[in-house]
């Protein structure tokens, strides 16, 4: 099979905020207490946290991380997770049926967060909690202000504001399963309200409104044109969360899935403007794709109620999942223009890219590769790729080329970075790639990651999905169902 890529690089479709390879730490299962904090581990700092999990969470580079939750921040009291730890309040978590201990709280989580060098996008409680304790949390995070909340923060040792730009209203309010579970009406009106203190406290904040949890809902669309309604003037971003999974092991349609991602995205950017238009407005409403990834392997799952920290929603990623996420990452990066933010959803343990064992190791599932590569290379401008390649359908009616691709400019360093998935089960690719107005443009770098078997996976034993670095040929071939990055010099 052929497939040709086309790029100049005058027609760019935007630069990419770094901020979409963001991820996300929820309390939930042992993402935070086995994952990211475990004080009797053997690599354990001061503060309790894993320093074998921190350097991979730096291989990475993440720029921003979601906490504290996800399902679990609807029913949390943020006063309990900070201050004396002997102190801190033991909880049920009715989202996951869990105990709380509250050891970690933002007092330790922006901690974490400045020595993994990631920024923290808070999320306030509008399941159970009021505007008036969104108010006093960004006091306590981001006031130096003499007042109760301010000083509060320094008594428990942290004289400098913790300075957190990014803050979302609530988690998934559209959702029955969510604690405080509101219509479209009822959580417009409360964001509206506590957007409001928010930003009387601390005018530099941004904050995100729920969007949907996913695009089938019967809701979608009307949610967001009736949230929107409310807080357009209030608000910077609406959110977008979104999983895929292979339940009916059918690869081809399940690869791509990210073309339905990108309709979804391209719905919530014409919803936007629709509302921009109707109210007159100057100002453009971005996007944050603040919960995405493959989650399936683990739906249905039981386990007992009432634990610490149960090892729950630890999807095992095959390789077909590793292809996903690459694709998904490809098209995050096309909407760069209006995507200004994602988290991969979540960064340890729980549906996660990084694995621990209790008081062990730690070890990359296959769909820690693409993460990292688009994390650390995929930073520039997109430029738009024109492809001519063939294409399939799915089994729902969806048209998918058979190369998915993303090409970015690296100016600085004279690079063009090609994001690229062969989509089709059976053949490889020759690629011819293009760039108009590049001089003397050479392959310096070609970085694959594949295995013959999609249902393959890692564990702590063996990385039996990990990228190799294949020599340069005269002719460019991309494998049959492989993902790829290519490193162009000018
Ligand atoms: O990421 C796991 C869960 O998925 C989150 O808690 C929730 O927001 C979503 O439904």
């Amino acid at each position: 099979m052929k497939a040709k890529i086309v790029v100049n690089l005058h027609y760019f479709i935007g630069d990419i905020d770094n901020r979409i390879y963001g991820s996300f730490i929820e309390h939930v299962g042992r993402a935070v207490y086995g994952g990211i904090y475990e004080p009797t581990h053997s690599t354990a700092d001061e503060n309790g946290f894993r320093q074998d999990v921190m350097e991979m969470v730096k291989q990475i580079g993440v720029p921003i991380i979601r906490y504290p939750g996800g399902n679990f921040l609807s029913g949390y009291n943020w006063m309990d997770g900070i201050g004396d730890k002997a102190k801190r309040p033991q909880r049920l978590d009715l989202a996951w049926r869990a105990i709380e201990t509250n050891q970690v709280g933002i007092d330790e989580f922006q901690e974490w967060a400045k020595r993994v060098g990631s920024q923290v996008m808070m999320a306030v409680n509008l399941g159970t909690g009021t505007p008036q304790e969104a108010q006093n949390l960004v006091e306590y995070c981001n006031s130096n202000t003499g007042t109760y909340y301010a000083e509060l923060r320094k008594k428990n040792g942290f004289e400098d504001p913790f300075a957190i730009k990014t803050w979302c209203l609530g988690n998934e309010m559209d959702g029955d399963w969510q604690i405080g579970h509101k219509t479209a009406e009822e959580y417009g009106r409360i964001a509206q309200e506590t957007a409001k203190l928010m930003k009387w406290v601390d005018p530099s904040i941004e904050l995100v409104v729920c969007g949907s949890s996913d695009y089938r809902r019967k809701t979608f669309g009307e949610w967001e044109l009736t949230v929107l309604e409310h807080t357009y003037d209030y608000v910077d971003y609406v959110s977008l969360h979104q999983y895929y999974g292979n339940k009916m092991k059918n690869t081809a349609d399940f690869l791509g899935k990210s073309v339905h991602m990108d309709s979804f995205i391209k719905s919530v950017v014409a919803i936007c403007d629709a509302v921009k238009a109707k109210k007159h407005s100057k100002k453009t409403i971005n996007l944050s794709f603040d919960e995405w990834n493959v989650w399936f392997h683990t739906h249905g799952e039981s386990y007992e109620d009432w634990q610490v920290a149960p090892a729950i929603l630890e999807d095992i990623y095959t390789f077909e999942d590793a292809l996903l996420v690459g694709c998904m990452l490809m098209t995050l990066q096309n909407n760069c223009d209006r995507v200004k933010m994602a988290c991969l959803a979540q960064l340890v343990n729980v549906i996660a890219p990084i694995m621990t064992e209790n008081n062990g190791r730690t070890w990359a599932q296959t769909i820690f590769y693409p993460y990292m590569y688009a994390s650390v290379y995929g930073k520039g401008r997109v430029v738009k790729p024109i492809v001519d390649c063939g294409a399939y359908e799915t089994s729902d009616g969806l048209v998918v080329p058979y190369l998915e691709t993303s090409v970015i400019l690296n100016q600085d360093e004279r690079q063009l970075i090609v994001f690229a998935v062969n989509r089709s089960l059976e053949e490889d690719m020759m690629l011819d790639f293009t760039a108009q107005g590049c001089d003397g443009l050479q392959l310096k770098k070609h970085i694959e990651l594949y295995c013959d078997d999609l249902k393959a996976t890692n564990s702590a034993d063996k990385q039996v999905v990990a990228p190799c670095e294949k020599e340069i040929t005269d002719v460019l071939s991309l494998r049959k169902h492989s993902w790829n990055m290519l490193i162009y010099k000018y």
